[in-house]
């Protein structure tokens, strides 16, 4: 059976108020739909976790920074919720925009220094869209805990210190990102590829780990990522935006894999923007 689809946050905090009475604890998975195996890992996380699972689905315009990257995300509703069904979901939340931003809505939130590099640089506006869309989807569900994909790095991060610095009394789970087997990492995006870019995607994520490979090595950092960028440009990339060697606790450039560190990039394709990233072990 589909899992309820609730539109309303009086509706929603109705439905948990009524689980947290018979004391369950409630997972909740953000989303915006168009959903993926990724998307079903962070389900599955989420229920072996709590009690009762919220999806939610909203394509949220505040973190989009160019029109036309809104207006092509791809929506499919009806069969998210079927995707759903067997997951036994117990409830998702699809609010409509009128909803979450209701007539003379004027709150932001803006986290400053983990938002501000990589796809913040890129991307103005984005992860104070982010930032704001979480922190009410954490409030409007009251969720114990939120699942999101590592494959979002930077925005993981940003969650972390969101929910550190507002007391949001949530806690955030991170997933491993799930990959196709040709290694590239699952996204609503890769559904945009043409036959021919969807065959190229997997350059990003090869790069990557030759990358990751050659700094466990003790290869020098430039030259390491110098490589790699070259790499994915000789594959079929038209652009890298940044592939940049990050330490995995604070998103500080590192010019010395000594720490915990993480590649991340995000590359264009096809006029589809890809985001990756990989862990680099000390
Ligand atoms: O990762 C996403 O899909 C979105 O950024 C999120 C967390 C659902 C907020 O809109």
């Amino acid at each position: 059976m589909n899992p309820p689809i609730l539109r309303e946050v009086a509706e929603l905090r109705a439905v948990v108020a009524g689980w947290r009475a018979s004391g369950a604890c409630v997972g909740v998975v953000p989303t915006m739909g168009a959903l993926h195996e990724g998307h079903l890992g962070l389900v599955r996380a989420a229920k072996a976790r709590a009690d009762r699972v919220i999806v939610t689905i909203f394509v949220n315009p505040r973190q989009f920074d160019n029109p036309d990257d809104l207006a092509k995300y791809p929506r499919s509703e009806v069969r998210d919720a079927q995707t759903l069904a067997p997951l036994a979901v117990d409830a998702i939340y699809a609010p409509d925009t009128a909803q979450m931003y209701p007539e003379g809505f004027a709150t932001t939130i803006s986290v400053s220094g983990i938002g501000e590099g990589l796809c913040g640089a890129h991307r103005p506006g984005h992860f104070d869209g982010v930032a704001t869309v979480v922190a009410k989807l954490l409030l409007q569900t009251g969720a114990d805990m939120a699942f999101f994909g590592e494959k979002d790095f930077q925005q993981l991060m940003l969650v972390r210190r969101l929910v550190r610095d507002l007391d949001i009394p949530a806690e955030i789970v991170g997933c491993p990102i799930a990959r196709a087997e040709d290694g590239l990492a699952l996204s609503s995006r890769n559904a945009r590829l043409s036959r021919a870019g969807r065959a190229t995607a997997p350059a990003l994520y090869r790069a990557l780990s030759k990358a990751v490979a050659a700094l466990c090595a003790g290869a020098p950092v430039a030259g390491t990522l110098e490589i790699a960028r070259a790499e994915v440009l000789s594959a079929g990339f038209s652009a890298v935006e940044y592939l940049e060697l990050r330490s995995a606790q604070t998103l500080a450039p590192l010019d010395r894999a000594d720490r915990p560190a993480r590649v991340l990039a995000a590359a264009h394709l096809d006029g589809v923007r890809l985001i990756d990233n990989a862990p680099v072990p000390v």
